[in-house]
């Protein structure tokens, strides 16, 4: 059965993109090819795996302008990991979603429903915010799973998050679920992150942790899967790999 799964918080810096790609990396390792669609006019899911000119991207395929098939490129060395991209630089995603968007708030419903004729396996990153684009980003995925940073504002981004998902469900028609969150850079050492954790359990929530991990932003850097980044011979923490294959082997049911 086919799943498109959504990490979202309207909040910046949580880890959107680094939980997405990773968990789309770790589920082509597994062998299962795998679509992440970059639903962020900033293309930094884009840029993290693909280098080099491309010559489409996901605004052009919402507008016709291109097949679906002439914009997504596969990921050098990550076998099964396939990507669509949005450019960050000179990209048209910024524009469409200020202007068209409005007028077709279920374009991405209706794209996501022609990909999963092709993958099994779809991950949308979004940007922050909870705006048109991104309410056409929840609409179009089965489950949003929430990220969040062990901060003590965090927890009430969640509660506006609930809250905004409610509306839109209603609004919109739509039953996407969202019965999971992620601690993301998470330490065991802080008092505070604990305190976060312990909060977050006593929800009605699933709550899983990812731990701090320097290799996260170097693997972005080297444009590399960080499952694979090595620097002189260290890559991601045992924790860190057991935490992503936790959470890869518990989300597509
Ligand atoms: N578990 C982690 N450990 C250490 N660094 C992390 C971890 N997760 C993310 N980061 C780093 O934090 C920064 C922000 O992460 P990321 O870009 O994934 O957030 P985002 O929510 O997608 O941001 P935006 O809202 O701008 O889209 C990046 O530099 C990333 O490498
Ligand atoms: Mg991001």
């Amino acid at each position: 059965m086919s799943k498109t799964i959504a990490f979202h918080l309207q909040k910046g810096g949580v880890g959107k993109t680094t939980i997405s790609g990773t968990i789309a990396c770790q589920s082509a390792l597994e062998g299962i090819p795998t679509l992440l669609v970059d639903v962020d006019p900033q293309g930094n899911a884009s840029s993290w795996f693909l280098t080099g000119d491309l010559e489409y991207e996901l605004s052009d395929v919402l507008q016709g302008l291109c097949y679906v098939d002439d914009a997504i490129v596969e990921v050098p060395n990550v076998e099964n990991l396939f990507v669509l991209p949005t450019f960050g630089i000179g990209g048209g995603l910024k524009t469409y979603a200020e202007t068209k968007i409005a007028e077709e708030p279920y374009v991405l419903q209706d794209l996501v429903q022609e990909l999963k004729q092709k993958f099994d396996r779809i991950i949308l990153d979004l940007p922050p915010g909870l705006g048109k684009l991104e309410r056409a980003a929840l609409i179009a995925s089965d489950e949003v799973i929430t990220p969040m940073t062990p901060e003590v504002f965090s927890l009430d981004g969640l509660e506006i998050f609930i809250d905004e998902l409610k509306r839109i469900r209603k609004n919109l028609r739509s039953q996407v679920k969202h019965e999971r969150i992620v601690i993301n850079s998470y330490d065991d050492r802080i008092r505070q992150h604990k305190d976060i954790f312990n909060a977050a359990l006593t929800g009605v929530f699933k709550v899983y942790k990812i731990p701090v991990d320097p290799v996260f932003r170097k693997s972005q850097e080297a444009n590399k899967a960080p499952q694979v980044f090595k620097q002189r011979g260290k890559g991601l923490k045992e924790k860190t790999l057991e935490a992503i294959q936790g959470l890869n082997s518990v989300i597509w049911r």
